[in-house]
């Protein structure tokens, strides 16, 4: 997909607010503290990098992706920070570089994200947070089934243990996980049960993130 239109979706009336509860929800779990760095691990166009840096008062947020035409949108449209092509399981930073670390919904279409998981961690100086698919939700009932569809074809669907389990066996402290956008449609009903749906069945949401401290 060309990063005009998929840009473009988070300017929609579904996208729009679809987006503005992932980024709420990943501001949330992240804590910042303001003024602290920022990279984002399979930007895209960096619609979250933009976001999250301005809602979290960084003091600069870098994105990385590994497609050459999104990095190339997202320094266009985001010149205060800094675009960089690179691969998820092998960034181009030493340790410890960033206060904070995101990925949204990238690791799901990468191969080896356990990999790209454990280089977030080792760039990371405070705290990673995650974006991920929810297996246990509608939205994989609608899009996810029998390989994905559209946007979502080849995506990895994680179930909330998953994710725990990603985060297994490296040197994090207390892993925080909440889960969004219960009704995926956007629509008015969507918006007004999202609350109490969320209350009802916490772990249904079809966007999963999950943040832990780096120890
Ligand atoms: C669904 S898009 C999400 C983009 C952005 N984070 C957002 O939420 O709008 C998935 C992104 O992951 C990137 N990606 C896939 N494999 C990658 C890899 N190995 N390293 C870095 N980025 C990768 C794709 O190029 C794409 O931009």
């Amino acid at each position: 997909m060309q990063p005009e239109h998929y840009d473009a979706w988070y300017a929609s009336r579904r996208g729009a607010w679809i987006g503005g509860i992932e980024c709420r929800l990943l501001e949330a779990l992240l804590a910042p503290r303001g003024g602290e760095t920022l990279l984002d691990v399979g930007c895209g166009t960096g619609y979250f990098t933009r976001r999250l840096a301005q809602a979290m008062h960084a003091g600069f947020a870098t994105g990385t992706d590994i497609d050459c035409a999104s990095v190339r949108y997202a320094a266009r449209h985001d010149p205060g920070a800094a675009y960089a092509l690179a691969d998820a399981r092998r960034l181009p930073f030493a340790d410890k570089s960033f206060d904070l670390v995101v990925s949204v919904t990238a690791l799901c279409f990468v191969e080896e994200a356990q990999t790209a998981l454990s280089e977030m961690l080792r760039v990371a100086r405070r705290r990673v947070a995650l974006g991920l698919l929810n297996r246990h939700s509608l939205l994989w009932l609608e899009k996810g089934r029998h390989g994905g569809h559209g946007a979502y074809r080849g995506a990895r669907w994680h179930t909330p243990a998953d994710v725990r389990n990603l985060f297994s066996g490296y040197p994090v402290r207390e892993v925080s996980l909440r889960t969004a956008v219960m009704l995926p449609g956007g629509g008015v009903v969507a918006r007004a049960l999202e609350g109490s749906l969320r209350r009802l069945a916490p772990a249904c949401g079809a966007f999963i993130a999950a943040a832990a401290d780096v120890r």
